[in-house]
């Protein structure tokens, strides 16, 4: 983890990309093992979201997720169960890493965000925990 990496909620922290500029633009790499701490098994993109749409209400059991508002942006929500923090995702310079059992929704898309998000495994809908109560409940089992 870089020092600039900071905690946000149960180890869910924002992760400085490093930028490649020059007088052409800016190019950012993201590599596993070293910008990510996971083998990348998935990606996919989000955009095109409709005005006052609110995604993903779920969290996944194994999964691990980094987060780049690649343009535009929105806010994430995180939520681990106790607490609940609201995260502004508006820099392509900048990834939001989402740890397994962690709630989130996200809001306030700007009409020309692309998210892009890199994924430690397939998609597996039997990961996906979808009922917020169930979640809670599963958050309490674990710190009892
Ligand atoms: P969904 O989980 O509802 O998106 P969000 O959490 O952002 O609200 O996924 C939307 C659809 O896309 C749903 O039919 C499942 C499918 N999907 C895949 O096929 N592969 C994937 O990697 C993801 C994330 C979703």
């Amino acid at each position: 983890m870089q020092d600039a990496e900071q905690d946000i909620l149960a180890g869910c922290r924002l992760v400085p990309l490093v930028v490649c500029g020059d007088e052409r633009g800016s190019l950012v790499p993201i590599e596993a093992g070293v910008t990510v701490p996971f083998a990348i098994q998935r990606v996919y993109t989000v955009f095109g979201t409709l005005p006052g749409v609110h995604r993903g209400f779920h969290a996944h059991h194994e999964t691990h997720q980094l987060v780049v508002a690649v343009h535009g942006g929105c806010t994430m929500v995180l939520d681990d169960g106790r607490d609940r923090r609201r995260v502004p995702l508006n820099r392509p310079d900048t990834g939001l890493m989402i740890e397994p059992m962690v709630w989130h929704q996200m809001e306030d898309f700007t009409s020309d965000c692309v998210l892009m998000v890199l994924a430690d495994a397939h998609y597996d809908e039997a990961d996906y925990i979808r009922e917020y109560d169930r979640f809670v409940a599963l958050t309490e089992e674990a710190h009892a």
